[in-house]
């Protein structure tokens, strides 16, 4: 397919959508809005610094490199590391493959690979593609919630294994996994397993701090922070020695090479900052939100499942719903038809019409993961926005379910 097959369709959908006179944007897993100061701070950057490379050995080179180098430091003090411990990537999805196809060296002498069943397909994808170059990949269970399965982590990792890589925070069901205990358990079998976390979405959601975290390796997307698309991080501990598995262009990043997204990292690092300083009350605000969100749902609309955790186990942001004999994706399009944007399952995963392999692997049936609503609140949303998607939502259910072959 290539873009002009696209385009005509893609114009005369929006021309027939139309704009919607409210909109609440609610589709945060898959992108959304950039804090206006992050926006600001890429502005300046590009103005006063933005001709230069951060390696090159000249003014405009060097006002760059200590732009570079006050950002990642905002980054480090808000994480709690040191900023020679951040890699920059573009993207979390880089960020995954670095950690786990970096650690690889993709000839190690550890041959295991342990993911949970309901990690990111960025960190999936990369483990399966080192089944390749001889490597065991196994997937840990988890428990209705989402929670992995501590015993069989525990029964699995020993001196064979390389690494385990577990979120902090799901991305689809908002599981907050005890990562002190995945990590004792890690530790006492053997001191050389490499513990990665995919903290994309746990940044801003729950308390985060490396030192006390103590792990190797977690990444870090910038668009989950409400900072600009394109540009991620790697936290890569000291004395963790990763290989680079993209090669060429000198740069300050040597795991990552080519030119920094400068503009890119310093949205992320002022949104990092930012939801650092605002993260007691950005916290309450989101759960208060999403109590009313998720409440609101199963106490007005029959034939509904959370899917994930109630209650503080559970990101603050994360409401995601079964609609029992509805179709997911008819209903993101009746949504957004009212102005309000939200996603069936994962992006990566409904452009294929796919059920998520993350609801499938907490017990959920085919029918009960097709028909899920994966909405997430921001500290940038009203209680008369989640009030109104709670005025549109059961009508809209009604319409779809009235379609369906199969009816309650
Ligand atoms: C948990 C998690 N990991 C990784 C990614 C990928 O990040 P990016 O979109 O920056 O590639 C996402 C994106 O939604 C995510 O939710």
């Amino acid at each position: 397919m290539t873009y002009s097959d696209l385009s005509k369709p893609i114009d005369e959908l929006i021309k027939s959508h139309g704009l919607p006179e409210k909109e609440v944007y609610l589709d945060h897993e898959n992108s959304g809005l950039i804090i206006p100061e992050a926006l600001k701070a890429m502005y300046d950057a590009y103005r006063l610094s933005g001709k230069g490379h951060p390696s090159i050995t000249h003014l405009m080179g060097w006002m760059s490199y200590q732009a570079l180098y006050e950002a990642t430091t905002n980054i480090a003090l808000a994480i709690n590391c040191s900023p020679e411990e951040i890699v920059y990537t573009h993207s979390g999805t880089e960020a995954n493959n670095l950690a786990i196809m970096g650690s690889s060296g993709f000839s190690s002498k550890r041959k295991k690979v342990i993911v949970s069943g309901i990690e990111h397909l960025s960190v999936i994808f990369p483990a399966e593609r080192l089944e390749k170059y001889g490597f065991k990949v196994i997937k840990a269970p988890v428990n209705g919630e989402g929670f992995v399965n501590l015993d069989f982590l525990s029964e699995h990792v020993d001196e064979e294994t390389l690494i385990v890589s577990v979120a902090a925070v799901n991305h689809e069901i908002g599981t907050i996994q005890d990562m002190k205990a995945i990590r004792d358990i890690v530790r006492d079998k053997d001191e050389g397993v490499l513990i990665h976390t995919d903290a994309c979405d746990a940044i801003g959601r729950i308390p985060l701090d490396m030192k006390k975290l103590d792990v190797d390796l977690a990444s870090f997307s910038s668009h989950k922070v409400y900072g600009p698309k394109g540009a991620g991080a790697l936290y890569v501990r000291e004395g963790i020695k990763l290989e680079p598995i993209v090669h060429g262009q000198l740069s300050t990043q040597k795991l990552w090479p080519g030119i920094e997204n400068m503009p890119g990292i310093i949205g992320f690092s002022k949104a990092v900052e930012i939801m650092h300083r605002n993260f007691r009350e950005n916290v309450l605000k989101m759960t208060d939100l999403r109590e009313r969100l998720i409440s609101g749902i199963l106490n007005s609309i029959d034939h509904t499942l959370l899917n994930g955790p109630f209650g503080d186990k559970r990101a603050p942001d994360n409401v995601n719903i079964s609609f029992l004999y509805c179709e997911g994706e008819a209903l993101t399009v009746e949504l957004s038809m009212k102005g309000i944007y939200v996603s069936s399952g994962s992006a990566c995963t409904s452009r294929v019409l796919e059920p998520s392999h993350v609801l499938l692997a907490i017990g959920r049936k085919y029918e009960e993961a097709h028909g899920s609503l994966l909405m997430k609140v921001s500290p940038f949303h009203t209680t008369s926005d989640i009030e109104y998607v709670l005025d549109i939502l059961p009508g809209a259910i009604g319409r779809i379910r009235s379609l369906s072959p199969i009816n309650p």
